[in-house]
């Protein structure tokens, strides 16, 4: 499997909770103009697509769904993700445009799609599914109806507590039913965060970042958990650095301006527990989180069999960090 290996290119979850505790909140933000095209390619990028195009073909149903009648939001879809990814990486991807006879191709994996656009007989997936194994993105289609967000396409790889399968035709209010979504002061925050997503205009996007660990696994739904399970069992404070990672999920709210569904687009990323030493701030500020998640967070999340070790283990390696410092100034001044 993959982590991230170039940490300038992962996004570090609790940046803005220095001085605060994690809690849930709508924690939705404008991005800034370098962010809006989602599009990242990282040393992992391979790794990536081969994972997500392995489970896509071992569990087709689980990981990819679509309703009959989103045709039309498909091509919408395709259409963005190819803007997107010549826009952003020339040199990585390209499109031809012949009228309706589009080939876009993928230089890195050295693969070429050629279809009529508009025209789901002229390919062999359906538009999402075949344009969505290019980019190691999950990606979910939510239709606006009635004030409320309703799941009709998605295809993911990498998302946790979720598939395609459990969740296709959900609301947004069902799917988030499960999560004890309040906030610091206590108030429910379903309705309210709703209510802000019917504010999301064309052109400019919301992200946030969701974040969880996970115990030597990279994803966990419902129909996997018999295994998933008791993995979590196998976690101690030695063994903490390396089995559990941060996982990082970076996630985009993006209007679509003909349909005015809501594409959500998640990057997962992983990070060891270990590797949090390469950037002691991150260590510190993972540190002082993990060790106040409250009990009722820490159930849902599936994290707490294996949280007390988790942040055992990184109490350790602060103090043999800090012990390690001291020593190291003392030589110093010794030399000196
Ligand atoms: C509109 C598209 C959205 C979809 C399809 C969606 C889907 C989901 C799903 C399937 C889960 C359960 C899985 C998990 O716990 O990781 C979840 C959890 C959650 N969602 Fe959403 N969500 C959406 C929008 C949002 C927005 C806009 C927020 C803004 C704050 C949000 C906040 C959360 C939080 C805080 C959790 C709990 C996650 C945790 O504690 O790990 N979601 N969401």
């Amino acid at each position: 499997m993959f982590k991230s290996t170039n940490l300038d290119m992962f996004t570090f979850p609790f940046t803005n909770f220095k001085n605060k505790t994690y809690r849930y909140s709508n924690d939705l933000v404008e991005l800034s103009g370098d962010k809006v095209n989602f599009m990242k390619i990282t040393p992992e990028y391979k790794a990536q697509i081969k994972r997500k195009r392995e489970m896509l073909e071992k569990q087709p149903e689980v990981r990819y769904q679509s309703f009959p009648h989103t045709m039309e939001m498909q091509w919408e879809f395709v259409e963005l993700l190819i803007d997107l990814s010549t826009a952003k990486y020339p040199e990585h991807f390209s499109v031809e445009k012949d009228g309706d006879q589009w080939t876009f191709t993928n230089h890195i994996l050295e693969e070429t799609e050629v279809f009529t656009f508009g025209d789901e007989s002229s390919i062999e997936l359906e538009p999402y599914d075949m344009i969505g194994r290019h980019f190691h993105h999950d990606y979910m289609l939510m239709v606006n109806r009635d004030d409320n967000f309703y799941l009709e396409v998605a295809q993911e790889s990498f998302a946790a507590l979720f598939s395609p399968h459990w969740n296709l035709g959900m609301s947004f209010d069902e799917i988030h039913g499960p999560v004890p979504f309040v906030s610091r002061d206590g108030i429910d925050l379903v309705d309210r965060i709703r209510k802000f997503l019917l504010t999301i205009e064309p052109g400019v996007p919301r992200t946030r970042v969701n974040w969880n660990l996970m115990a030597d696994r990279w994803d966990v739904n419902y129909e996997t958990m018999d295994i998933w399970g008791p993995q979590r069992e196998k976690v101690t404070p030695e063994n903490a650095g390396e089995l559990v990672h941060l996982r990082v999920e970076e996630q985009w709210f993006i209007r679509m301006p003909r349909s005015n569904a809501i594409l959500f687009v998640l990057d997962t990323q992983f990070l060891p527990m270990e590797d949090l030493i390469k950037r002691p701030e991150w260590l510190e500020i993972t540190y002082f989180n993990l060790a106040d998640i409250p009990d009722y967070m820490a159930e849902y999340k599936g994290m707490a069999p294996f949280l007390p070790q988790t942040v055992e283990y990184l109490k350790n390696l602060i103090d043999s960090m800090k012990e390690k410092d001291k020593q190291e100034k003392g030589e110093e001044h010794f030399v000196q």
